[in-house]
């Protein structure tokens, strides 16, 4: 019981990795809002039986539950979602930012509707229940965030210009909640998911690339997900802070930040000739290949 009595907002928690999350946090004592609008994938519609279904499963198991039906997307619904913890239970300990859609697009075709609709859910979702719940965790001296980011936005991937603003902006976000609240014994952390869910059955499949991509992800279990974001909830956690782990089956990684790999100086400073002629044997050498998440982990996952 690694979060007994411990209240813990799950969002998008009603499929896939969410309501995995938000299974194991009730098994281990956690009483969890189960938020999920219901929606497609691409986020049209709306319904409350997902949520309710998982509602109802916590409570057959024994746990506690309420469901929230709004959607993550404005301010107000993310202040409805933490009312909902605060009016069942008394109070918030843990939010788990996880819902999410996909719009995928190629940069010269995707709409601002597509645009929009990715942004405001993912990114603006984080910030909208963050923010809500931040007020509670610094008054009370606890609390845990936990975001889902992407390696197609921190390594890359194809037609996702959308989804990759938002989940490297989710990086950002984390980064920053975690320093305005480290005072206050808040800690906030990504999780980068690799999990086969309906998401991830929407992405287009055109390449070769994309079809070994997905058929790597296929094998794995979003159950593999949540042990990571129950520990990372926890006390056990409690001097983890601002990181980014990626989940891929059995394997569990730190992933490294945004730092100068080298640098270069010049007495005289630089001339755009000067660039030009000394960028080869030097900086170019130290550049990041420019490649899609599923290129770089192309090995088979350990399932
Ligand atoms: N599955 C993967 O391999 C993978 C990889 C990287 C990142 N992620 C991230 O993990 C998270 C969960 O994705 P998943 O794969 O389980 O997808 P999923 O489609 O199975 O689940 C997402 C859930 O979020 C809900 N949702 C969507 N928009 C919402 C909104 N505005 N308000 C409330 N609920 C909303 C949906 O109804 C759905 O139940 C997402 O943030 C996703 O970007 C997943």
């Amino acid at each position: 019981m690694m979060l007994k009595d411990k209240v813990v907002v799950v969002t998008g928690a009603a499929r896939g990795i969410g309501r995995e999350i938000a299974l194991l946090m009730a098994r281990h004592g956690a009483l969890v809002v189960v938020n999920d609008y219901g929606g497609s994938e691409g986020g049209q519609g709306s319904s409350v039986a997902p949520a309710d279904e998982v509602v109802g499963e916590i409570k057959t198991a024994g746990g506690r539950a309420m469901a929230n039906y709004d959607s993550v997307a404005t301010m107000a619904g993310g202040q409805r979602i933490v009312k909902t913890a605060i009016d069942a239970f008394g109070r918030i300990d843990v939010v788990v930012n996880n819902a999410g859609i996909l719009r995928d697009r190629m940069i010269f075709n995707m709409s601002e509707e597509e645009w929009d609709a990715v942004i405001d859910t993912h990114l603006k979702g984080t910030f909208a229940v963050t923010r809500a719940a931040a007020p509670y965790m610094k008054e009370q001296r606890w609390g845990r965030v936990i975001n889902m980011t992407s390696t197609s936005g921190l390594v890359g991937n194809v037609g996702q210009a959308n989804y990759a603003a938002a989940k490297l902006g989710i990086v950002g976000i984390t980064k920053v909640t975690a320093l305005d609240m480290a005072r206050y014994n808040v800690t906030a952390n990504c999780i980068s998911p690799f999990a086969w869910t309906r998401m991830i059955g929407t992405i287009p499949t055109e390449t070769d690339a994309q079809k070994a991509r997905v058929e790597k992800i296929k094998k794995l279990s979003p159950a593999h997900i949540a042990p990571v974001a129950a520990f990372l909830a926890s006390d056990a956690a409690k001097e983890i802070t601002g990181q980014v782990f990626g989940v891929r089956g059995k394997e569990i990684m730190l992933f490294g930040h945004m730092r100068p790999i080298m640098r270069v100086h010049h007495a005289e400073g630089w001339t755009v000739e000067r660039l030009a002629e000394m960028f080869p044997g030097t900086l170019q050498h130290h550049m990041v290949p420019l490649e899609t998440s599923g290129q770089y982990f192309n090995y088979d996952p350990l399932v």
